[in-house]
């Protein structure tokens, strides 16, 4: 069966007929046939919590510790806390803004698209489903293994090879759910939110009780030691940010909202200050128990937390930072899959990327190939350090969206724009991420940076000759292949609804 059989079966059924929101026609007697589109399945809780979910991963509880080491003392550590969650909101804000007037999937992909053509988008696609989406699954997945493991070794660090083989199997589970269902997906994303936002309550919950009994003693002279060395406080912003990321994920699926121009700007802004809000009290808290060189020798400070003052239940933080791991993945995993499947469909990678199920309209080729590259880069040795190189080209990526705002408010004054925010926020943007892509090179230039670099032109050398070219031979060398995976994974070119 090809390409066009697939679909005709499909379209047999619906003896065809307009189509709204995948819906295509209904003979009588029979189900509603789905036009094999991604459906608008996401509503707004499950909005919120694909934000809220993905950002509180395992950052908010081991990240305090580098956070609090470059800044020196507890006063800079809570401010940095807060100022990367203001920053957080007012990329959002940006994101809110395009993310109503460019109604497509692929979140910044779309916007640089519009914005500034085709070779920027191409290059943040390739540098976003090559390495940034997959390697932060493998980091999220490889936490959720260490805590999980944890336990059956107590008086070790589990081995490597069983942490390995325990975040590849969360991977395959992850993407096994993504690929059932787009319903299942959001379902377990609700509900890792929920595990998340609990144990954030409980241990929020444990610092108020403290701070009413007295145990202060942490915030006074909170600004003793502060560090003053420039790179420092860029580094524990890095830390911090990295407890933020995931704060435009939603742009990511915007097809799959319902009514985004309500529901996108809503979820952001109830997401992001509201992870904000936890972020900041849960610092509070630790310093409540922890002295600030206890809290540095701490290897997952939640869990110092939870022994000293949840004992006998302090086996529920563990427990729920795995929960949380899980949860954070599962967005991750979400999101990435989608990224891919519009820059497929735009031609910027292979076409296949961009089919979805036959019967259970997901991207299916998009995800596994995201959960493929997440386990590559679970197996080698340790990765996490070349993938901090790489975060320089997603702020510079991130810069690029909100000078694209900008530039659009002057080239693109005909789009509709339900939400117009001020233009300093995308001002102020553009100088943050500028100081974020340019300082850590600044302060200590890296060889590593030159290979970010190499990859970033390797991607443009393929661009030619693939993308803008078309080279016949690309193209016959791919046919077979595509067919082959079409038919082993039952999938089909997306129809084209009005
Ligand atoms: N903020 C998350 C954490 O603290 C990590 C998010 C990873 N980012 C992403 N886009 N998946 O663990």
């Amino acid at each position: 069966m090809d390409n066009d059989s697939l679909k005709k079966a499909t379209k047999k059924e619906s003896e065809n007929g307009s189509s709204s929101h995948g819906v295509v026609s209904q003979a009588k007697d029979q189900k509603p046939v789905k036009a094999t589109v991604l459906q608008k399945d996401v509503g707004l809780l499950s909005g919120i919590c694909l934000i809220v979910g993905t950002m509180i991963g395992s950052g908010i509880f081991i990240s305090p510790t580098s956070v609090l080491l470059y800044s020196g003392a507890v006063g800079p550590c809570l401010l940095i806390w807060t100022a990367c969650g203001v920053l957080a909101m007012l990329g959002a804000l940006c994101y809110a803004e395009l993310g109503t007037m460019i109604t497509k999937s692929g979140g910044t992909y779309a916007y640089l698209m519009e914005g500034f053509g085709p070779l920027p988008a191409y290059l943040f696609s390739w540098t976003i489903v090559m390495v940034l989406k997959p390697s932060n699954l493998a980091i999220i997945t490889m936490s959720f293994a260490k805590y999980a493991s944890t336990p059956f070794y107590p008086d070790c660090t589990p081995p490597v090879v069983v942490t390995k083989c325990l975040a590849s199997a969360a991977v395959f589970v992850i993407v096994s759910v993504n690929c059932l269902s787009v319903k299942l997906a959001s379902y377990v994303q609700i509900i890792f939110t929920a595990a998340k936002l609990f144990i954030i309550v409980v241990i929020v919950g444990a610092g108020i009780v403290l701070l009413a009994q007295g145990n202060t003693q942490n915030f006074s002279n909170a600004f003793d030691g502060a560090s003053q060395s420039f790179g420092a406080i860029g580094l524990a912003f890095f830390h911090g940010l990295w407890a933020y990321d995931g704060w435009a994920q939603l742009n990511y699926i915007t097809e799959e909202l319902k009514d985004p121009h309500r529901n996108l700007p809503l979820a952001i802004i109830i997401g992001i200050p509201l992870v904000s809000v936890c972020y900041v009290l849960v610092n509070v808290a630790y310093f409540t128990v922890m002295t600030p060189s206890e809290l540095l020798v701490s290897p997952a400070v939640a869990v110092t937390f939870g022994d000293r003052v949840l004992y006998p239940l302090s086996w529920i933080v563990p427990l729920f930072v795995l929960f949380s791991t899980f949860g954070s993945a599962n967005g991750s995993c979400f999101t990435a899959g989608r990224l891919a499947y519009v820059s497929g469909r735009e031609g910027h990678m292979v076409k296949i990327l961009s089919y979805i199920s036959l019967k259970r309209y997901t991207p299916a080729p998009a995800i596994i190939f995201n959960g493929l590259l997440a386990i590559f880069y679970i197996m080698p040795a340790d990765i996490t350090t070349l993938i901090n190189y790489f975060s320089f080209a997603q702020w510079g990526f991130n810069g690029l969206t909100a000078l694209s705002l900008i530039v659009m408010r002057f080239t693109r004054k005909d789009l509709h724009r339900p939400v117009k925010v001020p233009i300093v926020i995308p001002g102020v943007m553009v100088l943050v991420c500028c100081y974020l892509v340019l300082a850590p090179i600044i302060d200590n230039p890296e060889v590593e940076y030159l290979y970010c670099a190499s990859f970033l032109l390797a991607g443009l050398l393929l661009y030619f000759p693939f993308v803008h070219m078309k080279v016949k031979w690309g193209r016959k060398l791919m046919r077979p292949i595509t067919l082959h995976l079409q038919l082993l994974m039952e999938v089909v070119p997306p129809e084209k609804t009005e």
